[in-house]
Protein backbone atom coordinates (compact mmCIF):
# COMPACT_ATOMS: atom_id res chain seq x y z
CA UNK A 1 0.00 0.00 0.00
CA UNK A 2 1.14 3.39 -0.86
CA UNK A 3 0.53 6.36 0.65
CA UNK A 4 -1.14 4.16 4.04
CA UNK A 5 -0.75 6.50 6.99
CA UNK A 6 -3.37 9.02 6.70
CA UNK A 7 -6.43 9.48 4.54
CA UNK A 8 -8.07 6.91 3.10
CA UNK A 9 -4.72 4.67 2.74
CA UNK A 10 -5.20 4.52 6.42
CA UNK A 11 -8.37 3.50 6.53
CA UNK A 12 -7.67 0.83 4.09
CA UNK A 13 -4.21 -0.49 6.07
CA UNK A 14 -6.82 -0.62 8.84
CA UNK A 15 -8.95 -2.69 6.71
CA UNK A 16 -6.48 -4.75 5.74
CA UNK A 17 -4.60 -5.53 9.07
CA UNK A 18 -8.46 -6.19 10.80
CA UNK A 19 -8.67 -9.27 8.03
CA UNK A 20 -5.39 -10.57 9.78
CA UNK A 21 -3.83 -9.71 6.15
CA UNK A 22 -0.21 -9.23 6.53
CA UNK A 23 0.21 -5.36 5.47
CA UNK A 24 2.73 -3.25 4.79
CA UNK A 25 2.84 0.39 3.72
CA UNK A 26 4.68 3.37 2.71
CA UNK A 27 4.40 6.98 3.09
CA UNK A 28 5.68 10.24 2.91
CA UNK A 29 4.72 11.42 6.39
CA UNK A 30 7.03 8.90 8.90
CA UNK A 31 5.47 10.23 12.00
CA UNK A 32 2.12 9.28 10.78
CA UNK A 33 3.45 5.76 9.60
CA UNK A 34 4.84 4.87 12.64
CA UNK A 35 2.01 5.33 14.67
CA UNK A 36 -0.38 3.74 12.52
CA UNK A 37 1.90 0.85 12.25
CA UNK A 38 2.31 0.66 16.11
CA UNK A 39 -1.33 0.82 16.81
CA UNK A 40 -2.34 -2.08 14.70
CA UNK A 41 1.00 -4.08 14.66
CA UNK A 42 -0.36 -5.48 18.36
CA UNK A 43 -2.22 -9.05 18.99
CA UNK A 44 0.27 -11.12 16.31
CA UNK A 45 -0.70 -8.99 13.59
CA UNK A 46 2.10 -7.79 10.77
CA UNK A 47 1.84 -4.96 10.10
CA UNK A 48 5.08 -3.14 8.53
CA UNK A 49 6.31 0.16 7.53
CA UNK A 50 8.85 1.92 5.83
CA UNK A 51 8.85 5.84 5.03
CA UNK A 52 9.66 6.75 1.70
CA UNK A 53 9.06 9.36 -0.45
CA UNK A 54 7.92 7.98 -3.87
CA UNK A 55 8.34 10.94 -5.92
CA UNK A 56 11.73 9.04 -5.93
CA UNK A 57 12.33 5.93 -7.28
CA UNK A 58 15.22 4.70 -6.32
CA UNK A 59 13.67 5.05 -2.99
CA UNK A 60 10.48 3.49 -3.47
CA UNK A 61 12.56 0.48 -4.97
CA UNK A 62 14.17 0.45 -1.66
CA UNK A 63 11.42 0.55 0.46
CA UNK A 64 9.34 -1.90 -1.79
CA UNK A 65 12.66 -4.29 -1.12
CA UNK A 66 12.29 -3.64 3.28
CA UNK A 67 8.72 -4.34 3.01
CA UNK A 68 9.45 -7.31 1.04
CA UNK A 69 12.30 -8.78 3.76
CA UNK A 70 9.47 -7.85 6.62
CA UNK A 71 6.35 -9.43 5.47
CA UNK A 72 7.40 -11.64 2.07
CA UNK A 73 6.23 -10.75 -1.31
CA UNK A 74 3.18 -8.68 -1.71
CA UNK A 75 0.38 -10.14 -3.49
CA UNK A 76 -2.33 -7.60 -3.42
CA UNK A 77 -1.10 -4.00 -4.50
CA UNK A 78 -2.77 -0.50 -3.63
CA UNK A 79 -1.21 2.68 -5.59
CA UNK A 80 -3.18 4.48 -3.31
CA UNK A 81 -0.74 7.95 -2.61
CA UNK A 82 -1.38 11.69 -4.29
CA UNK A 83 -1.86 15.06 -3.62
CA UNK A 84 -4.73 17.00 -4.87
CA UNK A 85 -3.19 20.54 -4.01
CA UNK A 86 -5.08 23.26 -6.01
CA UNK A 87 -2.95 25.04 -9.38
CA UNK A 88 -4.20 27.48 -11.74
CA UNK A 89 -3.30 25.87 -15.12
CA UNK A 90 -2.04 29.80 -15.91
CA UNK A 91 1.22 29.53 -13.10
CA UNK A 92 2.22 25.90 -14.21
CA UNK A 93 5.99 25.43 -14.96
CA UNK A 94 7.43 22.49 -16.42
CA UNK A 95 9.17 21.84 -13.15
CA UNK A 96 5.78 21.85 -11.67
CA UNK A 97 3.95 19.73 -13.86
CA UNK A 98 6.93 16.86 -13.60
CA UNK A 99 6.91 17.40 -9.53
CA UNK A 100 2.61 16.30 -10.02
CA UNK A 101 3.08 13.60 -12.26
CA UNK A 102 5.67 12.13 -9.98
CA UNK A 103 3.23 12.71 -7.33
CA UNK A 104 0.19 11.51 -8.78
CA UNK A 105 1.29 8.94 -10.98
CA UNK A 106 4.85 7.94 -12.02
CA UNK A 107 5.39 6.00 -9.28
CA UNK A 108 2.04 3.41 -9.57
CA UNK A 109 4.15 2.50 -12.39
CA UNK A 110 7.24 1.74 -10.57
CA UNK A 111 5.42 0.01 -8.04
CA UNK A 112 4.00 -2.37 -10.11
CA UNK A 113 7.24 -2.81 -12.00
CA UNK A 114 8.32 -4.23 -8.43
CA UNK A 115 5.45 -5.93 -7.47
CA UNK A 116 4.67 -8.05 -9.91
CA UNK A 117 7.58 -10.72 -10.30
CA UNK A 118 6.33 -11.63 -6.92
CA UNK A 119 3.15 -12.23 -8.05
CA UNK A 120 3.70 -13.81 -11.06
CA UNK A 121 6.04 -16.14 -8.83
CA UNK A 122 3.13 -16.28 -6.30
CA UNK A 123 0.82 -17.59 -9.45
CA UNK A 124 -1.08 -14.42 -9.26
CA UNK A 125 -2.23 -11.28 -7.02
CA UNK A 126 -4.40 -7.84 -7.45
CA UNK A 127 -3.53 -4.68 -8.02
CA UNK A 128 -5.62 -1.54 -7.54
CA UNK A 129 -4.91 1.94 -8.66
CA UNK A 130 -6.85 4.37 -6.98
CA UNK A 131 -8.20 6.96 -9.80
CA UNK A 132 -10.43 9.87 -9.34
CA UNK A 133 -13.80 11.39 -10.66
CA UNK A 134 -12.70 15.12 -10.50
CA UNK A 135 -11.42 14.73 -14.18
CA UNK A 136 -14.64 12.34 -15.40
CA UNK A 137 -16.61 15.35 -14.11
CA UNK A 138 -14.69 17.93 -15.62
CA UNK A 139 -13.33 19.10 -12.34
CA UNK A 140 -11.11 22.01 -12.57
CA UNK A 141 -8.84 24.35 -10.58
CA UNK A 142 -6.23 21.36 -10.00
CA UNK A 143 -5.38 20.28 -14.00
CA UNK A 144 -1.70 18.59 -13.71
CA UNK A 145 -3.55 16.21 -11.22
CA UNK A 146 -6.58 15.62 -13.16
CA UNK A 147 -4.70 14.59 -16.02
CA UNK A 148 -2.69 12.43 -13.96
CA UNK A 149 -5.56 10.51 -12.69
CA UNK A 150 -7.03 10.59 -16.01
CA UNK A 151 -3.80 8.15 -17.39
CA UNK A 152 -4.51 6.14 -14.29
CA UNK A 153 -6.90 4.44 -16.40
CA UNK A 154 -4.75 3.22 -19.17
CA UNK A 155 -1.72 2.65 -17.37
CA UNK A 156 -4.72 0.37 -15.88
CA UNK A 157 -5.93 -1.24 -19.00
CA UNK A 158 -2.19 -1.70 -20.62
CA UNK A 159 -0.83 -3.31 -17.22
CA UNK A 160 -4.58 -5.63 -17.05
CA UNK A 161 -3.75 -7.09 -20.31
CA UNK A 162 -0.03 -7.77 -20.20
CA UNK A 163 -0.31 -9.03 -16.34
CA UNK A 164 -3.12 -11.15 -17.29
CA UNK A 165 -1.67 -14.00 -18.40
CA UNK A 166 -0.24 -14.44 -14.74
CA UNK A 167 -3.39 -14.02 -13.46
CA UNK A 168 -2.48 -10.60 -12.06
CA UNK A 169 -5.51 -8.28 -12.03
CA UNK A 170 -5.50 -4.90 -12.07
CA UNK A 171 -8.09 -2.06 -11.41
CA UNK A 172 -9.36 1.16 -10.92
CA UNK A 173 -11.11 2.50 -8.05
CA UNK A 174 -12.95 5.68 -8.69
CA UNK A 175 -13.52 7.70 -5.38
CA UNK A 176 -16.06 10.84 -5.39
CA UNK A 177 -15.42 12.82 -2.68
CA UNK A 178 -14.38 11.35 0.11
CA UNK A 179 -14.29 12.95 3.21
CA UNK A 180 -10.73 12.31 5.09
CA UNK A 181 -9.29 14.71 7.21
CA UNK A 182 -7.82 16.57 4.78
CA UNK A 183 -10.32 17.63 2.54
CA UNK A 184 -12.41 18.59 5.71
CA UNK A 185 -9.29 20.76 6.86
CA UNK A 186 -8.70 22.18 3.90
CA UNK A 187 -12.18 22.13 1.52
CA UNK A 188 -15.40 21.39 3.04
CA UNK A 189 -17.76 24.36 3.76
CA UNK A 190 -21.08 24.11 4.14
CA UNK A 191 -21.89 25.64 0.69
CA UNK A 192 -19.44 23.10 -0.73
CA UNK A 193 -21.13 19.91 0.76
CA UNK A 194 -24.84 20.97 -0.11
CA UNK A 195 -23.66 21.72 -3.74
CA UNK A 196 -22.19 18.26 -3.65
CA UNK A 197 -24.92 16.42 -2.35
CA UNK A 198 -27.38 17.84 -4.99
CA UNK A 199 -24.70 16.35 -7.39
CA UNK A 200 -24.62 12.68 -5.81
CA UNK A 201 -27.83 10.03 -6.27
CA UNK A 202 -27.11 9.22 -3.05
CA UNK A 203 -27.93 11.85 0.16
CA UNK A 204 -25.08 10.59 2.61
CA UNK A 205 -21.40 11.94 2.53
CA UNK A 206 -19.03 8.88 1.91
CA UNK A 207 -16.97 8.30 4.48
CA UNK A 208 -13.29 6.42 3.82
CA UNK A 209 -14.18 3.08 5.00
CA UNK A 210 -16.69 2.45 2.00
CA UNK A 211 -13.22 3.28 -0.57
CA UNK A 212 -11.81 0.60 2.02
CA UNK A 213 -14.52 -2.30 1.60
CA UNK A 214 -14.19 -2.22 -2.21
CA UNK A 215 -10.61 -2.27 -2.04
CA UNK A 216 -10.57 -5.18 0.13
CA UNK A 217 -13.30 -6.50 -2.54
CA UNK A 218 -11.35 -6.41 -5.54
CA UNK A 219 -7.94 -7.90 -3.59
CA UNK A 220 -10.30 -10.69 -2.16
CA UNK A 221 -10.74 -13.94 -4.67
CA UNK A 222 -14.37 -12.83 -4.88
CA UNK A 223 -13.37 -10.64 -7.59
CA UNK A 224 -11.42 -13.30 -9.40
CA UNK A 225 -12.88 -12.14 -12.74
CA UNK A 226 -12.51 -8.83 -12.54
CA UNK A 227 -9.78 -6.79 -14.30
CA UNK A 228 -9.51 -3.86 -16.34
CA UNK A 229 -11.82 -1.78 -14.99
CA UNK A 230 -13.28 0.90 -12.96
CA UNK A 231 -15.02 0.56 -10.15
CA UNK A 232 -16.86 3.49 -8.80
CA UNK A 233 -17.41 4.70 -5.15
CA UNK A 234 -18.78 7.99 -5.58
CA UNK A 235 -22.55 7.63 -4.59
CA UNK A 236 -23.72 8.31 -8.06
CA UNK A 237 -22.01 11.25 -8.17
CA UNK A 238 -22.94 13.24 -12.00
N1 LIG B 1 -10.44 12.20 -0.73
C1 LIG B 1 -11.08 12.32 -1.87
O1 LIG B 1 -12.14 12.95 -1.95
C2 LIG B 1 -10.56 11.66 -3.13
C3 LIG B 1 -11.31 11.81 -4.29
C4 LIG B 1 -10.87 11.22 -5.46
C5 LIG B 1 -9.71 10.46 -5.47
N2 LIG B 1 -9.00 10.32 -4.33
C6 LIG B 1 -7.77 9.51 -4.43
O2 LIG B 1 -7.70 8.58 -3.36
C7 LIG B 1 -6.35 8.40 -2.94
C8 LIG B 1 -6.20 8.74 -1.47
O3 LIG B 1 -6.64 10.07 -1.29
P1 LIG B 1 -6.73 10.76 0.14
O4 LIG B 1 -7.81 11.75 0.03
O5 LIG B 1 -6.73 9.73 1.22
O6 LIG B 1 -5.34 11.55 0.15
P2 LIG B 1 -4.54 12.19 1.40
O7 LIG B 1 -3.85 13.40 0.85
O8 LIG B 1 -5.45 12.37 2.56
O9 LIG B 1 -3.49 11.05 1.74
C9 LIG B 1 -2.50 10.72 0.81
C10 LIG B 1 -1.35 10.03 1.51
O10 LIG B 1 -0.30 9.89 0.54
C11 LIG B 1 0.91 10.32 1.13
N3 LIG B 1 1.81 10.85 0.11
C12 LIG B 1 1.63 11.94 -0.67
N4 LIG B 1 2.71 12.16 -1.44
C13 LIG B 1 3.60 11.17 -1.15
C14 LIG B 1 4.91 10.85 -1.60
N5 LIG B 1 5.56 11.61 -2.49
N6 LIG B 1 5.52 9.76 -1.09
C15 LIG B 1 4.89 8.99 -0.17
N7 LIG B 1 3.67 9.25 0.31
C16 LIG B 1 3.02 10.32 -0.18
C17 LIG B 1 0.51 11.42 2.11
O11 LIG B 1 1.50 11.63 3.10
C18 LIG B 1 -0.79 10.86 2.67
O12 LIG B 1 -0.58 10.02 3.80
C19 LIG B 1 -5.51 9.31 -3.85
O13 LIG B 1 -5.02 8.57 -4.93
C20 LIG B 1 -6.51 10.35 -4.32
O14 LIG B 1 -6.16 10.92 -5.56
C21 LIG B 1 -9.39 10.90 -3.16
Amino acid sequence: MTGGASGIGAEMVRAFAEQDAKVGFVDLDAERGEALKDELGGAGRRVAFEPCDLRDIADLRRAFGALDAANGPATVLVNNAARDDRHGWESVTPDYFDERMATNLKHMFFAIQAAAPGMIAAGGGSIVNMGSNSWWEAGGGMPAYTTAKAAVHGMTRSFARDLGPHRIRVNTVVPGWIMTERQKELWVSEAAIEKHRARQCLPDLIEPVFVARMVLFLASDDAAMCTANNYMVEAGSI
